[in-house]
């Protein structure tokens, strides 16, 4: 039986939008629902408290009021903060993020990764214990890197302020030897021909989110909850900031979108 029921992700802004993209290519005959909570930019910068309240609200709605059968927190921040009290409040799936630590720790040849996230991320006890668990005698270098994000926003992605942020960031673990980065940020897959430029050409860069859409998948067959073959579905959007500014900002990053409704709590 199909189930034509969305699956609702969800980023503090544009950032998730690397996911969603990933989502659509491989299950493009889902309904798909994207929420940026615009209203609260930038997440890494607030306390997980404020955090895990932003993303009750926001699975709340996607489940009561538009059904979803399936989550995807597209958030790494959002997953530290909150991913754990979400599965504990809700029974629909919950797919989040973390850094990729593991396949980094398992691909380095020279023992040495980096991971770039949010200052929340880093700071996170959840990723403390990945860290733990994966790195497997791997060194792993940390940077939380503030002021990415909203280079993303502000559709900044190469320009000679953003390099030289790049360079600030990643020049401590690129001299340390690191030849895997992990890009612990949904944000920052929009910014791999800068990323591409400061690290050159022998650093493997992880974006996630092929993963995490193969994951996606994974849950519909696990709760049977694959849409039917014969639907070809668009996507709602939703922003809870200003609506103009989101599509401006997405249609620069992922091509043209469909209508961006406005969401006020
Ligand atoms: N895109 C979010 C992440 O993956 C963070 C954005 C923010 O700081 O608001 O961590």
């Amino acid at each position: 039986m199909s189930d034509g029921r969305p699956i609702a992700l969800f980023d503090s802004g544009v950032g998730g939008l690397s996911v969603w993209r990933a989502v659509r290519e491989l299950l493009p005959q889902e309904a798909l629902v994207y929420l940026g909570d615009t209203a609260h930019i930038p997440y890494g910068r607030r306390s997980h408290a404020e955090i895990e309240s932003f993303a009750h609200e926001i699975v709340r709605f996607f489940v009561e009021e538009l059904d979803a059968k399936a989550v995807v927190v597209a958030c790494n921040t959002a997953s530290a903060a909150s991913l754990q009290s979400l599965r504990a409040r809700y029974t629909v799936p919950i797919v989040g993020m973390e850094p990729a630590v593991k396949p980094a720790a398992e691909r380095t040849r020279r023992r040495r990764v980096g991971v770039i996230a949010t200052q929340a991320t880093i700071q996170a006890t959840v990723f403390a214990r990945l860290v733990e668990r994966f790195a497997n005698g791997v060194e792993v270098w940390t940077q939380a890197c503030p002021g990415l994000v909203e280079a993303v926003e502000e559709g900044r992605l190469e320009d000679a302020g953003t390099i030289a942020l790049l360079r600030e960031y990643l020049s401590p673990m690129l001299e340390a030897g690191i030849d895997e980065l992990v890009l612990g940020c949904t944000h920052y897959p929009f910014l791999m021909p800068a990323l591409r430029q400061v690290v050159g050409p022998d650093v493997d860069i992880i974006d996630p989110a092929p993963a995490v859409a193969r994951q996606v998948g994974r849950v519909l067959d696990m709760y049977g909850l694959r849409a039917g073959p014969g639907s070809l579905e668009n996507t709602r959007f939703f922003c809870t900031g200003d609506v103009h500014r989101f599509r401006q900002t997405a249609e620069r990053l992922v091509g043209p979108i469909d209508e961006v409704r406005q969401l006020v709590w």
